[in-house]
């Protein structure tokens, strides 16, 4: 296990296996950050039910917005260009919750129990990670993240509750992201994600992750009286 901590300084003279899993884990955190704003900002934020739903929505775009020109700005700094990931089709993202469109509110709410909470999981791994520039926007990103989760959160549970129609919007929403979460995990036997961990650039396999996401949002799912989907429904990852 590598242990040490390298600073852009130190870039150029790692292992060239190093500088190209940096980049690219870099990219796909670049690509996620962006990806959500395009999925949902042009038909949620003129639609948000509320004027306050609305502000948050903006807030949560202009956040994930951040997100990227942050991580952008660290792969930047190494030569890794990232900025076509910006403007790119939604069909064209590295991952597949990103490729298609959220066209209502329960869909807007469900993506940020479920795929921000993958997003939160994703940057965690980067916690104490060998690349210090990374590990030291964590904690502005972080809190920001948890902040959409727990709007999505609030916002299922409180259409859960309402019951009738608005519960069954609900559950149609978490039967379409539940999959599409677990599988943004990728594959358990990923030689990659080993050798993420060997260079202290990811802390978890893709199992132990998968299975600790599994377990926090089933206890939710089924918290708000709602059915946890089969998780090997559709699934893309095994
Ligand atoms: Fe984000
Ligand atoms: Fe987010």
């Amino acid at each position: 296990m590598f242990r040490d901590k390298i600073e852009l300084k130190d870039f150029e003279k790692m292992d060239p296996e190093y500088k190209d899993l940096l980049g690219r884990v870099l990219a796909i955190q670049a690509d996620c950050e962006i990806g959500g704003p395009h999925l949902y900002v042009e038909d949620i934020l003129p639609n948000a039910p509320t004027k306050v739903d609305q502000l948050v929505v903006a807030r949560t775009a202009a956040e994930e917005v951040d997100h990227y020109r942050k991580i952008a700005r660290i792969a930047g700094d190494f030569g890794v260009d990232v900025s076509y990931v910006l403007s790119r089709p939604n069909q064209d993202r590295y991952v597949e919750a990103f490729r298609g469109k959220i066209t209502t509110w329960e869909d807007f709410a469900v993506f940020g129990l479920l795929i921000d909470r993958v997003g939160r999981y994703q940057l965690e791994e980067f916690i104490d990670c060998s690349y210090a520039p990374l590990d030291r926007i964590l904690p502005d990103v972080l809190r920001e993240e948890e902040g959409h989760l727990d709007f999505g959160t609030n916002k299922t549970a409180e259409m859960a509750a309402k019951g009738g129609e608005s519960k069954e919007r609900a559950q149609k929403a978490i039967n379409y992201w539940y999959v599409k979460g677990i599988d943004m995990f990728g594959r358990s036997d990923s030689k990659r994600s080993e050798r993420y961990r060997y260079w202290g650039l990811k802390r978890r396999s893709n199992t132990q992750a998968r299975q600790e996401y599994i377990k926090e949002v089933n206890s939710l799912i089924e918290k708000m009286g709602l059915q946890v989907p089969d998780p090997n429904k559709d699934r893309l990852y095994f």
